[in-house]
């Protein structure tokens, strides 16, 4: 059966908390760690995703970070229902603690059923207080495991790159207990992380692998977009022949521009691919229609 082919896949990871807290900081900080370590001078491309490699075990691990702006990241694809995330992880500046955003952020990993991975941020600074900060988490169920509870909360600076082995050792300890398993022996099924229209490419768009392979020349439908593989290209601004689960890729071949959240799913009949684009195209421009003929009436 299909069970046979499941392999296991990177965890896909999002980071989450409130303005300022050091969330760009602590995801730049991790990928210039690693970036630094493997190839030199890498120049990374903006394609929404990163790529980290890291040992686990004993073993090499990749761990994929999400660099939308995680409550953006969580409303556009929740209201799709589509779960993207297998971890968030959320960050909390030792010195501010917790805030509205913060708690917002609770709210969206458990309403999605995600696991929490706190990084108490800024602890470089004096007025540090990451014992506050636990505090304040356990009103909201967040119980750090040194307290009894199961939450685990990693002090990290961004700034200092301080910890950030640990936080990454702790992202994949958390993953390791849930399912995260795909077949990489089938069409391409994912979510479109993000998508624009590029002056010299056209429409562009990042997709995350959830299920299957994709590859060149892979005919697909992204929402209501039809598409053809041309080109693939990932976070070091390499071109690939090929995304299994997880892997996150700017795609070129689109003949739309696609919505964030969207889902994808590669067709081995493009008859078939075409006719669903189409009658999705429909619906669209009859939900835009209902919806101009309902605001004009008020
Ligand atoms: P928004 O995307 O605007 O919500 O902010 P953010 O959460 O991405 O925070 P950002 O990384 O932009 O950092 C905000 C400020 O905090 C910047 O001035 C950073 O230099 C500073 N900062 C981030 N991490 C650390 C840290 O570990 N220690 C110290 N001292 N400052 C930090
Ligand atoms: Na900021
Ligand atoms: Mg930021």
């Amino acid at each position: 059966g299909d069970l046979d082919y499941l392999q296991r896949r990177p965890p896909v990871v999002t980071i989450m908390g409130h303005v300022d807290h050091g969330k760009t900081s602590l995801l730049d900080a991790i990928r210039h760690a690693k970036v630094a370590q493997g190839e030199a001078g890498g120049i990374t491309q903006h394609i929404g995703a990163y790529h980290v490699d890291v040992e686990h075990n004993g073993e090499p691990a990749q761990v994929v970070f999400l660099d939308t702006p995680g409550h953006e990241a969580f409303t556009a694809m929740r209201a799709r229902g589509a779960r993207v995330t297998d971890v968030a992880v959320l960050v909390v500046a030792a010195d501010d603690g917790v805030q509205p955003q913060t708690i917002e952020a609770i709210s969206h990993a458990k309403a999605a059923g995600v696991p929490i991975v706190v990084a108490i941020n800024k602890i470089d600074k004096e007025s540090a207080q990451p014992d506050r900060v636990k505090q304040e988490l356990t009103e909201f169920n967040l119980v750090p495991e040194e307290w009894g509870g199961d939450t685990i909360m990693v002090p990290v600076s961004a700034l200092q790159r301080e910890n950030l082995d640990t936080l990454l050792e702790m992202i994949l300890l958390v993953s390791e207990v849930e399912d995260l398993y795909a077949n990489p022996d089938r069409p391409a099924k994912g979510t479109v992380i993000e998508a624009h229209l590029d002056k010299a490419r056209g429409a562009v768009a990042t997709f995350l692998v959830q299920n299957g392979t994709l590859r060149v020349g892979d005919v697909f439908v992204a929402g209501a977009c039809l598409g053809k593989v041309r080109a693939m290209i990932d976070d070091r601004s390499q071109r690939v022949e090929a995304a299994g689960p997880s892997f996150a890729v700017e795609v070129l071949g689109l003949t739309d521009v696609p919505a964030a959240g969207d889902e994808f799913e590669v067709f081995t009949d493009e008859k078939a691919a075409r006719s669903l684009a189409d009658q999705r195209t429909m619906e669209q421009r009859q939900v835009r229609l209902a919806q101009a003929m309902a605001a004009r009436r008020v």
